[in-house]
């Protein structure tokens, strides 16, 4: 098929050349001339496993370009829209400037049976709204709304072979036909027995959302559990491990600790609420202010913890490990791991951080960080060591190698990441978050 995508960030680009691997000629559009050119090398943007792999294989046969021009939309007949969807400034609704002007822009290239196909995450009823739009333009496009769930760090794997796909389409033929495109383009992850839900746009946009409010909700509910645990002496790991072994509640996503960050779950619980709010049914949403609420309450928490085992934070030495939301990541958008830096700082402290691929991007957000190039250089002479994203290279540091550098034996363990027994046992005070 010939795909056009429109938005070459973490979603686009990664969707563009699985696409283009899958077999589909595929044109990457976006307005931001470096990152076009950064592709078209082959070079992937940002740090994401796999996806410098996947675009040299698919930029080598010639089924996958990458332009700012618009006007390349043309060759296509299917035309995604990966445009992100910020928080506005000064709220908590999603910002649809630039689904909006994806979508207007897509209009004069638009054919007879085009199927264009947000894939962007939006408020219920934006959708409903661009089909309006697309149908109104007279070209005889038709929209569907193809959700992504992909998660960074395993963005090739998720568009690969996803856990399942939804179709939200019109009723009629025009959705019988958009659901018949929506197969051949995903024909070979479907052969494989992959779910696909087809429905109707509302539900499509909510099970995305929805997705993610649930996720966002099993973080915080674990890490209030670590706030119990911290009053009472228990220790939320093991509870985790313990009700997890219950198949109805699951121990994946039941890790406490620092909390979620990143682009998609706190924008989108905020937004959710904020439509929610529109649509008269604060109520209904309104414990996904309690959920982000705890989920701020654990940076603060590893903010008291250090100052607790550090004395005064004014003038105090930290050594930070790990900046990005998450690891195999160099996104900091949202960081927990940069938000308690940015209040060590504040507070007085001298930071030294060090995060594997995330360096860069978090002195682009914060311009005043001081960087290592490595774990022993963000540690040396450290009243304390922080660990704020668990990177398997964190995980599997040598205590007694981390003791020789340190000016004093003392971990704060913000994602519950090291071996407790193993860094006690070499003589060092070290706090997790919910533990004893
Ligand atoms: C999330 C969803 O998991 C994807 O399904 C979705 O497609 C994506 O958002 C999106 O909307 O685009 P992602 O933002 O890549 O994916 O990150 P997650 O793996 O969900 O992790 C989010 C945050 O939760 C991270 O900061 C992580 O450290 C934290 N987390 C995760 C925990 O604190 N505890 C856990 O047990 C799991």
């Amino acid at each position: 098929m010939r795909i056009s995508v429109i938005g070459c960030g973490y979603l686009g680009a990664v969707h563009a050349a699985c696409m283009a691997e899958l077999g589909h000629d595929v044109v990457g559009i976006d307005v931001d001339e470096h990152r076009v050119a950064e592709l078209s090398a082959g070079r992937a943007p940002f740090f994401e496993p796999g996806l410098p792999d996947v675009l040299s294989r698919a930029l080598a046969t010639g089924r996958l370009r990458f332009t700012t021009d618009m006007a390349a939309a043309a060759e296509a007949t299917v035309h995604f829209v990966a445009v992100g969807t910020p928080q506005t400034k000064g709220s908590f609704n999603a910002d649809l400037t630039y689904v909006d002007a994806a979508v207007q822009g897509l209009l004069p290239y638009l054919g007879e049976g085009d199927l264009v196909v947000g894939k962007s995450t939006v408020p219920v009823g934006t959708a409903a709204r661009l089909a309006g739009v697309v149908e109104g333009a007279g070209a005889g496009a038709t929209l569907a709304w193809n959700p992504e769930f992909l998660r960074e760090g395993f963005a090739v794997r998720d568009t690969v072979a996803p856990d399942r796909f939804v179709y939200g389409v019109p009723q009629g033929d025009a959705g019988e036909r958009a659901t018949a495109v929506l197969d051949e383009v995903y024909a070979t992850a479907l052969a494989t027995g992959t779910p696909r839900i087809v429905t109707d746009y509302a539900t499509a946009e909510l099970v995305k959302v929805s997705a993610n409010a649930f996720l966002a909700t099993k973080i915080s509910f674990i890490n209030a559990m670590a706030e119990i645990a911290e009053a009472t002496g228990a220790d939320v790991t093991q509870l985790a491990d313990a009700i997890g072994h219950d198949a109805r509640i699951g121990r994946r996503f039941l890790n406490a600790g620092l909390g979620f960050g990143g682009g998609c779950l706190p924008k989108d619980i905020r937004a959710f609420r904020a439509r929610a709010d529109e649509l008269g049914l604060a109520d209904t949403l309104s414990f996904l202010g309690e959920v982000d609420a705890i989920n701020l309450r654990r940076r603060e928490r590893v903010v008291t913890l250090t100052r607790e085992l550090v004395g005064d934070l004014e003038g105090a030495t930290i050594g930070v490990l790990g900046l990005a939301f998450k690891p195999d990541s160099d996104d900091v958008r949202d960081s927990p791991a940069l938000d308690v830096v940015k209040k060590l700082v504040e507070a007085g402290a001298n930071v030294t951080a060090y995060d594997p691929e995330a360096n860069e991007t978090a002195t682009r957000s914060l311009p005043s960080l001081v960087t290592a190039g490595s774990a022993a250089d963000a540690v040396r002479g450290a009243d304390a060591v922080l660990v704020l994203t668990e990177w398997r290279e964190f995980r599997d540091l040598v205590p007694a190698e981390v003791k020789a550098l340190v000016s004093r034996a003392v971990v704060v363990d913000g994602r519950n990441c090291l071996d407790a027994d193993a860094w006690r046992a070499e003589g060092f005070v070290l706090r997790g978050l919910g533990r004893p």
